[in-house]
This record gives C-alpha cells, structure tokens and sequence, in this order.
C-alpha cells in the first residue's frame, strides 16, 4: 500500500482556487475583530502555562456542544481533529468505510494512515443523501471506522438523527466507530441539529469555528468523543502539538462569549446569499441541481461539456473559480461556494452565468 504524503487537493486550493469571482471557497467571508468587543490587552499573556487544552476555551466548548469537558479535545481545525481522531482509531491496513464523493482531504489523510479504504455511493440522482443500506452493503466485520461529513462537503445534503442511528447501530454491531466531520452541521440553522456525538458511544464528531463562522484563521477546532478515546487523542496531540497559539485561544473563548451575535451574522448572510444562488440556479437549463436548503455550497451537474475545460475558462477569460468536481471523484460535476459577501456573491454568480453562456456557444 502506497502512502500518501501530500494531497493534490490541498496544494489546489491554496494556489490555483483564489480568483478575484471567487466561488471555490466553503466558508463564510472573514470575520472581522471589529464584531468582537476585543482588546489587545485581553489577548494577554501571550503564553500559558502547559496543559491538556486551555481550560476556559474546554470547558466554552463542552458547554457549546453539551457534553462533559472530558469528552473534548481542541485541535488545529477540522482538518487537524480529522487527522488526529482517525490516527488515534486506526492501525495501518485497518479497513474504513468513506463516503463517496468525498472531501479530498480526508482520503488524504487516511492514505497517509495507510487505512484500506472502501467506499460506499451518496447518489447525486438521490440528491446524495445518506443512504444506511449502502453501508449495510459495505460493511464487515473488518471494518474499524466509517467516515462522513454532515452537512456533506460538496453537496450539503443534511442526514437525519435516524440515519446516523442506523449506521452507528452496525458500527456497533462490528466494533468500528462511526466518524462525523460536521464543520458545515451549523449551517443548518433552523433546525439547530445537535452533534451527533448525543448518538452513542460509537460516535465521534469533529468541527471548527472556520467555515461557518468565517474564522478559519483562529484555527479553533474540536473532536467529540468517549473519554478514553478522548484521552488516547489528547496523548497522541503530544507527537504534532505542544499546544495551540494561546492569543487564538483567547480570542476563540471570547467568540463563544459573543456566539450568538457571530452566529446571527452568519445566518443572515446565507439566508440572503441563498435566494441568490437558488434563483441563479432556476435559470440555468444547463446545470442538473436541486435548490440549495442550507449550507454553503451546492454541487451541481454540467450537462454539456467538460468541467475542466469550463473551469480553464471561467478562470482565464471570466477571472472566476469553482472548485472542479474532480477533486471530488465526479468529474461532470463542480462545486458553488456561497459565503462571500452578498455583492461579491451576486457579482460572481453573473460572471458564472456569462461564462457558462459563453462555454455553450
Ligand atoms: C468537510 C471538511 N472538513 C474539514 C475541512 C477543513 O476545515 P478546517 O479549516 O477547520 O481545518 C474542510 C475544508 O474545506 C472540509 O470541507
């Protein structure tokens, strides 16, 4: 088994996916300090003594997510709780189940764990939902871990509490744990679903304040899990992390002093932007899609054409990007970002418009 050690997603996103019409990104645009009532002076001291966590941020946590402070671990974003949590499970050739499509970055980071990865179909025909039978139909009794995000990453489809019960019950029935990234879960916002860490002792969750709440900077992320595998996490942030920048510490317990302002500006701004896409998308006979409900990104078929030929145009001559779907194994298909600002948004979904206008001609 060949091991991964870098991922093509990643290096794609951080050089090619910026554009000045930029619909590649997942996340909500750059919260500003000037939201926070902040000072300089409360970022201080700039170190703290050594712990497991910062305990006031822990505990902001455990109380956000309504569990026991011993079933948190903070981490460096979702991506660093993704990579933690799955090396704390796993040994290498363990098998893991992994939605299909994916986020890059988790088949990344399972490669580099030398997992033996299967994977089981979310239907673009079944608006990609979280179908239980087809991870009956994948599972055995090998399997020691299974892998979604929740809201997915691309299409944003929500699955139920029932779902994820009926998945986490043969997680159980074979000894595996049932992994849930659900970065995107609080773009659900009116049906404030909770982390399914609620579910069962097989469930682990991890999450962030990046994307939702447009604070990817901090690099505030968490990992939900049993204690024991909570602690086994914490030992194993030993080898990567002495602990994270204490000013993002600070700075991230004050966030969640201040959660329902930063949240209610999320939640007006998608509520906007999403009239916006939707009614871009109804007038579009050349994209297969269902309306976007909640979330922040949509992933809709191309019915004529190649993507990748699209999105060479759509960056060159309309200076806009998408993200092409093959960076989530389903090449006809590419991936609408809705968190920018609203006129930054309106104007990029007219540029989109002009060039796939222009790709058909
Ligand atoms: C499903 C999913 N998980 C994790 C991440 C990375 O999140 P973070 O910035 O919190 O590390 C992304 C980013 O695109 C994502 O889509």
């Amino acid at each position: 088994m060949t091991r991964v050690m870098s991922s093509a997603y990643m290096q794609w996103a951080k050089k090619r996916s910026g554009s000045r019409y930029n619909l590649a990104t997942s996340g909500l645009r750059s919260y500003t300090l000037a939201g926070l009532p902040v000072t300089i002076e409360d970022l201080d001291p700039l170190t703290r003594a050594g712990d497991y966590g910062y305990p006031p941020l822990t505990e902001a946590l455990a109380a956000h997510c309504g569990v026991a402070a011993d079933k948190v671990v903070t981490a460096a974003g979702t991506s660093m709780a993704n990579m933690l949590a799955m090396a704390a499970i796993l040994e290498p050739g363990d098998e893991v189940l992994v939605e299909h499509p994916a986020y890059g970055l988790l088949l990344d980071a399972l490669g580099y764990l030398q997992a033996d990865i299967h994977r089981f179909p979310r239907r673009a025909e079944a608006g990609f939902a979280l179908d239980p039978a087809e991870v009956e139909r994948t599972i055995t009794p090998r399997t020691r871990l299974i892998v979604i995000t929740n809201l997915h990453n691309p299409s944003s489809a929500l699955a139920s509490e029932e779902q994820l019960l009926a998945i986490g019950a043969m997680a159980r029935r074979v000894g595996a744990r049932f992994l849930m990234d659900e970065v995107y879960l609080d773009a659900a916002f009116e049906l404030k679903p909770r982390p399914s860490i609620h579910l069962g002792p097989e469930f682990v969750v991890t999450s962030s304040l990046t994307k939702v709440y447009g604070l990817s900077g901090l690099r505030c992320g968490w990992i939900l899990a049993e204690p024991e595998l909570a602690r086994r996490i914490w030992l194993l942030d030993d080898l990567f992390d002495v602990n994270m920048p204490h000013a993002a510490e600070r700075l991230s317990v004050i966030v969640f002093q201040n959660f329902e302002r930063v949240r209610e500006q999320s939640r007006a701004l998608l509520d906007t932007n999403r009239v916006l896409l939707n009614q871009f998308l109804s007038g579009r006979k050349d994209l297969e899609v269902r309306p976007l409900e909640f979330g922040t990104t949509v992933f809709p078929r191309l019915l004529t054409g190649a993507v990748d030929e699209f999105f060479e145009l759509f960056r060159n001559k309309y200076e806009g990007t998408v993200v092409p779907g093959s960076f989530f194994e389903m090449p006809d298909h590419f991936r609408i970002g809705i968190g920018g600002e609203t006129g930054a948004l309106k104007e990029s979904l007219e540029r989109l418009g002009a060039a796939l206008d222009g790709f058909q001609r």
